[in-house]
C-alpha cells in the first residue's frame, strides 16, 4: 500500500515540479498525513506552509518523521525539486507506524552502508575452536537455575535489583585480577535495577558487544511480587554471555578489541534499559562494530537451530553470523524469520545507529508458549542447557572473528 501510495506522490511531484499551482481537490483536503524526508528539507518546508501544518515527530541519521496536510503534498514536491534538486525526496505513508518503519529501515540502510567497512572475513579458526570446545553446557545450566530461583528479576523489585547485583558479582569473579577486565553498573536514574556490564579492554577505540536482559516479568498485576523464573526469558541468555566471558577470561584470551557483555535493565518494560545505554554509546561517539542480541537461547522448538531476525537488526552482519555458523557449528541448523515489532535489546542498537544481530531458539511461530509465566523454568528444556551451548559457541566465533 505504502508502494503504491509513493508513486502516486512522485506521480504529482512530476507533475507540478515547475508549476505552484495546486489543483483544487489537494487544496481543499485537509487530511494529515505521515511522511519521511530527508531532515535538511524541514526548515525551509515548515517556513514555506507554517510550523502548524508540518510538525515534526522524530529525527534519525539524517530522515525526519513529520506529519503535514496532504493538500501541501504539492508545496513539498515543488520545494524538493527546486530547492533540493531531488525528485519525489520524500515518501508519503499510510500510518503513522508505517513512517516510523521508514525511519528504522533508513537508519538500516545506513548502517549496512557502514557495515562494508567492518571486517566479516573468518579466519580464526584456531583460536575459535579451541574456544568452543570449552563451552560447558553443566555450569550454563547452574547460571540459568541460579537466576531463575530469584521470585522475579522485574526492574521495579527487590528481587529484581538483587539478581543484577548477583550477575554482577558473578562477572567480577570471572574478572578475577585481570587489570584489563571490569564489571560495573550501568545506573538508570528512572527505576532501582541497574544494567550490568563487563569489559574487557582492547587497545583500540572499537567496541564488539553481546547482550541480553536481565529482568523477567509475569502476570499483570502486582508484578513487584509475582513469581516470574525467566528461565528462558532470559535467563538462557544471560548464562549464554556469562559462559563466553567465562571461556575469554579462563583461556587468558587477550583482545584487540574492547569486548563487552551487558545485562540489560528493564528490557520486558518496553526496552528501557537498552534505550539508555545505545544512546549514551552514540553520544559519547563511541565506536561499535558489532552488536549479537541473546535474547531465549534455550528452548529448542523448532527443525531450525538458530533463527535470525531479519527486522530491526543489520543485514550484513545477519549474514556474517550465519556464516559463522557454517563453518564452525558443523550440524547446527539456522535461517531467517522475523519477530514483526522491535521485541528486544538489538533494536535500540539498530536505532542507535550500530549493526545489530538477534539469532533466536526457533521460530517466531514455534517460540516458547511459557515465558512471562511461573511455568517458565528449565524443565521446559528437559533440565539442560544444550540449546543454549549451541548459541555461546556462535557467540564466541562472532567475538573472536570481530576482534581483529
Ligand atoms: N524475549 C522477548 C521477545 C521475544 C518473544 C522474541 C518471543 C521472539 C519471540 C522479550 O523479552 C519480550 O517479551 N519483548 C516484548 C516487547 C518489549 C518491547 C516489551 C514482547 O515481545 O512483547
Ligand atoms: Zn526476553
Amino acid at each position: 500500500m505504502k508502494f503504491v501510495f509513493s508513486i502516486l506522490v512522485l506521480l504529482v511531484s512530476n507533475a507540478f515540479a515547475h508549476n505552484t499551482e495546486l489543483p483544487t481537490e489537494l487544496k481543499n483536503s485537509d487530511r494529515e498525513i505521515w511522511i519521511t524526508v530527508g531532515a535538511d528539507a524541514v526548515n525551509s518546508f515548515q517556513k514555506s506552509v507554517g510550523l502548524d501544518s508540518a510538525v515534526e515527530h522524530a529525527s534519525q541519521d539524517g530522515i525526519t518523521v513529520m506529519k503535514i496536510k496532504e493538500s501541501d503534498i504539492g508545496a513539498m514536491s515543488h520545494l524538493m525539486h527546486e530547492d533540493f534538486n531531488r525528485c519525489g525526496g520524500f515518501v508519503a505513508h499510510e500510518s503513522e507506524e508505517e513512517a516510523y518503519k521508514e525511519l528504522n529501515s533508513g537508519a538500516e540502510r545506513l548502517f549496512a552502508e557502514k557495515a562494508v567497512l567492518v571486517d566479516y572475513t573468518i579466519d580464526q579458526n584456531d583460536l575459535v575452536k579451541s574456544a568452543i570446545e570449552q563451552v560447558n553446557e553443566f555450569k550454563m545450566r547452574s547460571t540459568i537455575e541460579k537466576l531463575s530461583s530469584f521470585k522475579n528479576r522485574y526492574y521495579k523489585s527487590s528481587t529484581g535489583v538483587d539478581s543484577s547485583k548477583w550477575i554482577l558479582s558473578k562477572w567480577n569473579e570471572l574478572a578475577g585480577s585481570r587489570t584489563d577486565a571490569k564489571a560495573f553498573e550501568f545506573k538508570h536514574n528512572r527505576w532501582p535495577q541497574p544494567t550490568v556490564i563487563l569489559e574487557i579492554k582492547g587497545k583500540s577505540e572499537d567496541v564488539v558487544i553481546i547482550g541480553g536482559h536481565a529482568d523477567s516479568i509475569a502476570g499483570w498485576f502486582g508484578r513487584e511480587n509475582a513469581k516470574a523464573p525467566g528461565a528462558d526469558d532470559n535467563a538462557s541468555g544471560i548464562a549464554t554471555i556469562t559462559e563466553v566471558a567465562r571461556v575469554l577470561l579462563e583461556s587468558g584470551y587477550v583482545p584487540e578489541k574492547t569486548l563487552a557483555f551487558m545485562g540489560y535493565a528493564a528490557e520486558e518494560v518496553g526496552l528501557l534499559g537498552s534505550k539508555e545505554v545505545a544512546q549514551d554509546y552514540k553520544a559519547k561517539g563511541k565506536n561499535v562494530i558489532g552488536v549479537l542480541q541473546l535474547d531465549m537461547t534455550n528452548f529448542n522448538g523448532s527443525e531450525l537451530d538458530i533463527v535470525m531476525m531479519s527486522d530491526y537488526t543489520n543485514a550484513a552482519q545477519n549474514a556474517f553470523v550465519g556464516n559463522l555458523i557454517d563453518n564452525y557449528l558443523p550440524g547446527v541448523k539456522w535461517g531467517y524469520d522475523k519477530c514483526g515489532y522491535a521485541c528486544s535489546d538489538h533494536a535500540s542498537w539498530t536505532s542507535a545507529g550500530y549493526p545489530a544481530s538477534m539469532p533466536f531458539e526457533s521460530k517466531k511461530g514455534d517460540m516458547n508458549r511459557n515465558i512471562h509465566t511461573s511455568r517458565d523454568t528449565i524443565s521446559q528444556s528437559n533440565g539442560t542447557a544444550d540449546h543454549a551451548a549451541k548459541f555461546a559457541k556462535m557467540a564466541l566465533a562472532f567475538m573472536i572473528e570481530l576482534d581483529k
